[in-house]
């Protein structure tokens, strides 16, 4: 048999121990990054075949964990793509503001740029004092990092450019205290927001939420696994919600485009139909 073949079968097998060993559900992720990342680990822990991954994981979670690290893509960056911001600012707050109670929940928050960045956007629109935000990830080192909101503070002069090209009304240096070289969240920021474990493959839904991201998440997953997320995404909003994705990700061809409207096709927001 020929040698990609049985590579094949090994991933196979590998993401099935691990569901069943451990109850993370991989086996619907897109299979050529999901290689790559399994490449990648076994040249940091010298691990000769993925079929030679299996036996070890089953008895060493530790080891597990840190192969699930590598699964999870944790990129994210403030107010990372600021033209979606700008349209979140334009288009969304106003229409959110007509609710009494705004609900919004960030799917897939990593480490909370994108949180702090919204929250920031919500508090100039003086929304803030009225909206409860989720935040959740299945990674919880990264929930703990996005609790934590500290940040490397060489990042900054990119996230106040981005922050300005959003459309921000104040100085973004009013949104944190620098810290031994570091960059901490103020806690006026963080004082809605809910921070909680949440897997897009396995666990349920959200209820009446008037607002949801989940951005840059999707593009792991295969064609089965995204229409399930968005199936989730609609039966948690509210008649009138919202749904924004990242830039490389659409509803359109997805199974639930029929039960939305798109506000801004280039910026990924779209919005739920009466049903
Ligand atoms: C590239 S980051 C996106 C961060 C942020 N939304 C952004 O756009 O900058 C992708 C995040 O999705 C999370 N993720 C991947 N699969 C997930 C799943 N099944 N359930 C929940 N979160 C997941 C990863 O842990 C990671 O933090």
């Amino acid at each position: 048999m020929h040698e990609v073949d049985i590579e094949e079968i090994a991933v196979d097998l590998l993401l099935e121990a691990i569901y069943r060993r451990f109850g993370y559900d991989f086996r619907n992720y897109a299979r050529a990054s999901l290689q790559r990342r399994i490449h990648h680990f076994q040249e940091v822990y010298d691990i000769k075949s993925v079929a030679d991954i299996i036996p070890r994981i089953l008895v060493d979670e530790a080891l597990f964990l840190a192969l699930a690290g590598h699964f999870s893509v944790m990129v994210t960056e403030m107010f990372r793509d600021p033209g979606f911001f700008l349209a979140i600012r334009q288009k969304v707050l106003p229409a959110l503001k007509t609710f009494a109670a705004p609900r919004i929940w960030h799917a897939g928050c990593a480490t909370g740029e994108e949180v702090y960045s919204a929250a920031i956007l919500l508090q100039e629109e003086t929304l803030y004092s009225r909206v409860t935000i989720f935040a959740t990830d299945f990674n919880d080192e990264a929930l703990a990092a996005a609790k934590d909101g500290i940040y490397a503070l060489d990042n900054i002069q990119q996230y106040t450019r981005n922050y300005q090209l959003a459309g921000g009304k104040q100085s973004f240096s009013d949104y944190y205290h620098a810290d031994y070289g570091r960059a901490v969240i103020k806690s006026s920021l963080k004082k809605n927001i809910t921070f909680a474990n949440h897997n897009l493959v396995a666990d349920h839904v959200f209820s009446e939420m008037h607002l949801i991201f989940c951005r840059n998440v999707l593009i792991y997953f295969n064609q089965d696994l995204q229409n399930r997320a968005l199936a989730l995404f609609r039966d948690s909003l509210a008649h009138g919600g919202f749904l924004c994705l990242g830039s490389n990700e659409s509803l359109l061809f997805s199974e639930v485009e029929k039960d939305f409207t798109v506000v801004d096709e280039k910026q990924k927001i779209y919005k739920k139909k009466r049903l």
